[in-house]
Order: C-alpha cells, then structure tokens, then sequence
C-alpha cells in the first residue's frame, strides 16, 4: 500500500494533504509514469478518512495532468507528465543511481564501505543483443520439470502449509537431507548420513559459509589456476591470499601442493572450471592422502557431475577421504534450475556443529517449500528420470557444438567434452585474433563467446594460452542456434582474417 502520510492537527486541509503527498512521491520517483495509484476506496479506508475526500484529492490532480485513468479504469500517474515535474519522475536506471549516489557523495558524508568486490557476473548483461549464446552452465529453460513441479507445489501447499509459518531445521528439512544422503552415496560413493548435510542456498552459499569458518584476514587459500571466479572472489572477500596452483590435463597439479600444515584447497574435480578436465583417479588419491597428511581441508565443488556422457563418473573426493578432510558441496542448479538457489553440503562430522551455527547465522535456514517440493521431487522418482531425459539431450547438443566446431575449424584442441555444460576450446596458433577480439567481433553478429574472465573464469598467473581460450556452454542453445551461432563465428573468422 502506498505510503500517504496525513496530519489531522494540521491546519492544512485533508484533501490538501493528500495531494501535496502523491505529487512528492511523484517528485522523488517513489511513483513513476504509469504507475498505480491506490483507489480511492482502499486510501480512504487506511487512512480512515470519507471517500469523498480522497477522490477529491484524485480528481484534482486527474485535473491537472498528473494522473490519469487508464483503460483498466485504474487511476495512474500520467505518463507524460505536467512540465514542472516532467524529467524528475522517470524509472531510474542503474546508471542514473550510480551517478546519483556519486554526486550524493560530494554533497555529505557517509559511513565508509569497506567492502570493494569484485565479484562473479551471474547473468549476461549483453543477452539481450545476443541470439545465439554459448554463455556456460544454463539449464535449457523447456526442461524445467514445471508440470511436475506445480503438482508438488499445491500438494506440499495444501497439506503442510503449516510449515511456511514456522522457523525450521537450520540444518534443512530433514526428508531433503535425508534423500540427498541417498543421491550421493548411490551416485557420487559418499557414505554420507544425513545429519552430515546441510541445504544451502546453491554453492555459492557454501563457499561463504566455508570462508566463515576458516578464513580471515590474511588467511591463505589455495585454488586451481585458472579458477571460479565465484569461489576465488567469495575467499578474496573475506581477506584470503590466494594461491594458485596449476591445473594440466589430468587436473588440478597435486605435485605443487606446499607440504606445509593446515591448508584449505578449493577444487572441481570432476569437471574443472573452466577447462573442463576431470581429475584423474591417481591424482585424488594423492590429493587425499596429502589433506589427511599436513591436516588440510579440500573443498570439492562438484557442481555439474550429473553430467556425465562418455563414461561413468569417478568417485568423490569426499568419499575416499577416511578421515574428514573433504568438504563436499553439490547443487540443483545446473540439474534443475538455477533460479531454484537450492544447494547442498556434506560434512565432515566435526564440522557439521560450526556450519549449522554459520548458516543459521547468515540466513536461519532454507525457505521450507523448495525444500519440501524438492525432496518429494527425488523421493518420488522424477529426479531420476529428469536427469535421464536431461543427460541425453545435453549429450545430442553437446555432439552438435563439437561437430559444427570441427566442420568450420577443421581440428579444434576442445576440452571438457566428456561431461558437464561446456567445453573449452584454445584458438590454434595461427588463429587471426586473440578470444578477447574475437569475442568482441562476434558479438556484432549476434554471437555470444566468453574468454576466461567474461566467462566467470579467473586465472591468478595469466598465461598466453589463456588469451586463447573460449568457453562454449551449450545446453541453453537449440540445435539450430548452434548450428547458425557457429556459421556466424567461422565468418568473422574469415574477415578478420582478410583483415577486413
Ligand atoms: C564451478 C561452479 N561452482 C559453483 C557454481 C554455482 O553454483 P550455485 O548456483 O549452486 O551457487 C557455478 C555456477 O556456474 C560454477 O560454475
């Protein structure tokens, strides 16, 4: 309900009053062009006034131009506003509230922000230029479960309502930890139980509650080179040191691990972010003897392993590690829906006490009805089938991209094929441009590529096949996009070869 603020001792009139307001909030843009204005009815009752004198009020600035009635018969504020006020009271755009807030600056003083960024871009700003776009890790939006979905929905509604009342499990919903238990014991060889979860919302909320609990200013943390940008940033944040270590073509390179105590190592085993390789089985084991030799946690992000095509997935780190070194985190947003902000963790018993108490701490817990409608979602089967259905129509645009790239390219040097969302592909030698020209080329024609940094990718050490590198997600596109996006870059490649 809008806020119109009347004061009865006033001297001014009522009727008075209330315009005087509607024209302020149309001054300070709290009401925009085309904006709804309560009806008179519902004003008069909150404020406990005749009707009469609201609609007088309404009629006199329908009079002067600054509302109007619309053909729903609804009263708006005009859309072309009287001149006095034209200019002040349209939408405002982030542009215009950065420049606000810095002119703001100069005129008074404020409490300091200490927090700078940067962080991770979750969303393609440029998309709506764009008509064919491999930007990574999107579920197809036609395969969102929704009729199922909705079905869960009105029964978890109509029968346990209750719930949406009440404060919650820290933890999460107990049938959910319970089901996730079963998924990644079957699925990922975790012998987990469930009081070892913990919901969370996606991974990114892992990573902070894991950067709580071990981080601190000047704390060092060791991540793969190139890395998550939305890992790295979120420990950055938190006032980690970052150390690189390098990642090859059997993953993350245990061999430069430092043998000191007490470290903290944040890895994509099953399908490193960006390149897209999987970690071999000599590696973990390595790896996990090494955590459990100088008493370091590993942070395994296992974020897109339902996606595997070529050939079963390798165990979890989690799971091989006797004695509580790894923290697992894994999430429904590639296999489900991003929009969902639905992610786990499993834990190592001695922490599962101070993680719930950072969780409850950030946000007291998950929202109960994703939670419910989720956990009915695997109970009952659909996640199993969804995933079947999922998988294999990944793997036929999957096939498509690695096919169209091979037809325009010739012999492309790809990673990352054998599972997950993406691949990377490194720009031969003689390539005409770098990734960062081409990119930017390609967007001209409708075509969206993303380099290492665009692409959600960091690289501590910057290296020259770095600015090679393309980051090609796939499982947004329909077939035909792939096909006309890959047509389009093949093109420009042959301008910009011609040096046109
Ligand atoms: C490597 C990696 N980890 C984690 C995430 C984010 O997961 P969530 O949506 O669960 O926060 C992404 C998202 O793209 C990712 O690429």
């Amino acid at each position: 309900m809008l806020l119109v603020t009347i004061d009865r001792d006033s001297k001014r009139s009522l009727q008075e009053q209330i315009v005087t307001e509607i024209l302020g909030h149309i001054e300070k843009g709290v009401l925009t062009p085309g904006s709804k204005i309560p009806s008179s009815r519902m004003l008069a009752q909150e404020l406990n006034l005749s009707r009469n004198t609201v609609m007088n009020a309404y009629q006199r600035l329908l009079s002067e131009g600054y509302l109007e009635t619309a053909a729903s018969s609804d009263t708006r504020v005009s859309k072309i506003l009287p001149t006095e006020l034209a200019g002040v009271a349209v939408a405002k755009t982030s542009h215009d509230i950065d420049d606000e807030i810095a002119q703001e600056s100069i005129k008074s003083k404020h409490k300091k922000v200490t927090f700078t960024g940067p962080v991770q871009e979750i969303v393609n700003k440029n998309s709506r230029r764009i008509l064919y776009d491999f930007w990574v890790g999107r579920a197809h939006q036609s395969l969102f479960p929704s009729k199922i979905w909705l079905e869960l929905l009105r029964d978890c509604v109509s029968y346990s309502s209750r719930q949406l009342s009440q404060y919650g499990n820290p933890a999460g919903l107990e049938s959910l930890r319970e089901v996730i238990a079963e998924h990644v014991r079957y699925t990922r060889a975790i012998p987990a139980t469930p009081d070892q979860i913990l919901i969370t919302v996606g991974i990114q909320e892992a990573l902070n509650i894991i950067a709580r609990l071990f981080v601190v200013p000047g704390s060092e943390v060791l991540i793969e080179n190139p890395c998550y940008q939305g890992a790295a940033f979120v420990m950055q944040s938190y006032g980690a040191e970052l150390v690189p270590i390098p990642v090859d073509s059997q993953g993350l390179d245990v061999d430069k691990l430092p043998e000191s105590d007490n470290n903290l190592i944040y890895t994509t085993p099953s399908h490193q972010y960006p390149l897209g390789v999987t970690m071999s089985l000599e590696r973990r084991k390595k790896l996990v003897a090494w955590a459990e030799r100088t008493g370091s946690y590993i942070i395994e992000d296992d974020y897109d392993s339902d996606f595997r095509y070529d050939s079963a997935p390798l165990h979890a780190l989690s799971g091989m590690s006797k004695h509580g070194h790894v923290i697992y985190m894994g999430t429904f947003s590639k296999s489900v829906g991003a929009g969902l902000r639905l992610g786990y963790m499993v834990l190592p018993k001695q922490l599962v006490k101070p993680a719930i108490q950072v969780k409850t701490l950030l946000n007291n817990h998950n929202g109960w009805l994703d939670q419910a409608v989720m956990a009915k979602f695997i109970q009952e089967g659909h996640f199993e089938r969804h995933l079947r259905v999922i998988r294999k129509d990944y793997k036929v645009r999957r096939d498509i991209l690695i096919e169209e790239l091979q037809r325009n390219f010739g012999e492309v040097d790809l990673r990352g094929a054998g599972g997950g969302m993406h691949v990377t592909w490194t720009l031969p030698d003689d390539f005409p441009v770098d990734a960062e020209t081409l990119k930017n080329e390609v967007v001209k024609v409708g075509v969206g590529l993303y380099t290492m940094n665009s692409g959600g990718a960091i690289e501590l050490s910057k290296t020259e096949k770095g600015s090679r590198r393309i980051i090609l997600g796939y499982s947004s596109l329909d077939y035909r996009q792939i096909i006309e996006g890959m047509r389009r870059v093949k093109e420009t490649t042959e301008r910009l070869r011609l040096g046109r």
